[in-house]
């Protein structure tokens, strides 16, 4: 990614998440309280101002998503599934007995700062490009900091995430742990994220989980976002953020064995495509 901009990608997705607010049934997907703690995040980070919000809260931007639907079929609305999805992974974990979490490549994400006050005794770490955690950080400060919320400054392209959660205090390698890449794995290389699944399983205790989402590689072994996945290579590559990564489905299961992980399917509910991503979820 271009390395001192701040994610186009993760404003999207925030702001797509203000959107999605302004589409009526939306509130029965997204978690409780998402859309507002986007939009406070956004505005005191000082990526978009007030004008903007409300664009992106009105419901013309829900007809403009809508109207773009025929280019990525169910992609505006997959942000609110991938967002309960990895909610209710974490909120799953924490009930099984986990008591940190690790959001990778987090972007304007407010799960920790959502949910670090009703788990008190879980400790959220959250990982991101400075670029765009420098931001964040602004942003989190003037919405009120968490005790139990880190937020961590740091390229995983260029700096081993073993490292990384090791220079932390408060990180346990023998903790169970719920571990997050929404929206990440794709940018990243393949070498990186090989190092990154490896790390992880290296840096928690049995029991833990690792939910990510990823686009599939195709029949053809190029990336598969469907029909139009040649506009789409080029925009993210025009924006700076290239997807670099994909697996086939069927070889994902003995990627996360090489990687220390296991597949379990039973963790992550129904499979099958989310606009251009599929989920998964990994055990320890
Ligand atoms: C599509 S955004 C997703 C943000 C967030 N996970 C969400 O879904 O709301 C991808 C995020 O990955 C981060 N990212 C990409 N490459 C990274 C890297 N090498 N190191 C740290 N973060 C990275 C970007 O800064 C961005 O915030």
């Amino acid at each position: 990614m271009r390395d001192n901009k701040p994610s186009r990608t993760a404003l999207k997705v925030a702001l797509n998440i203000v959107t999605l607010g302004a589409k009526p049934g939306m509130e029965n997907i997204l978690p409780p309280g998402i859309v507002q703690a986007s939009q406070e995040l956004l505005l005191a980070s000082g990526v978009v101002g007030p004008r903007t919000i409300s664009l992106a809260g009105s419901r013309r931007a829900v007809s403009v998503y809508e109207a773009f639907d025929w280019m990525l079929p169910g992609q505006f609305e997959a942000f609110a599934h991938r967002k309960a999805f990895f909610e209710r992974q974490v909120r799953e974990s924490i009930g099984d007995g986990a008591n940190q979490v690790l959001v990778l490549g987090a972007g304007y994400d407010t799960l920790g700062w959502r949910l670090a006050p009703e788990y008190d005794e879980v400790s959220f770490f959250e990982i991101d490009h400075p670029a765009t955690a420098c931001l964040k950080s602004k942003g989190i400060a003037s919405m009120g900091k968490r005790k139990n919320l880190y937020l961590i400054a740091e390229d995983l392209g260029k700096r081993q995430l073993a490292k990384v959660l090791n220079d932390n205090t408060s990180w346990s390698q023998n903790a169970r742990t719920v571990i997050l890449a929404e929206g990440l794995v794709m940018y990243l290389l393949p070498e990186a994220v090989s190092k990154l699944f490896r790390q992880c399983a290296e840096m928690v205790s049995g029991g833990s989980r690792f939910a990510f989402s990823y686009i599939p590689t195709g029949a053809d072994g190029r990336i598969d976002a469907g029909r139009w996945t040649g506009l789409m290579l080029w925009l993210q590559k025009l924006v700076g953020e290239p997807w670099t990564w994909s697996i086939l489905p069927e070889e994902l299961g003995p990627f996360l064995i090489s990687s220390g992980w296991e597949m379990a399917p039973e963790l992550s509910g129904k499979p099958g495509r989310h606009g251009v991503e599929f989920y998964a979820v990994a055990a320890k």
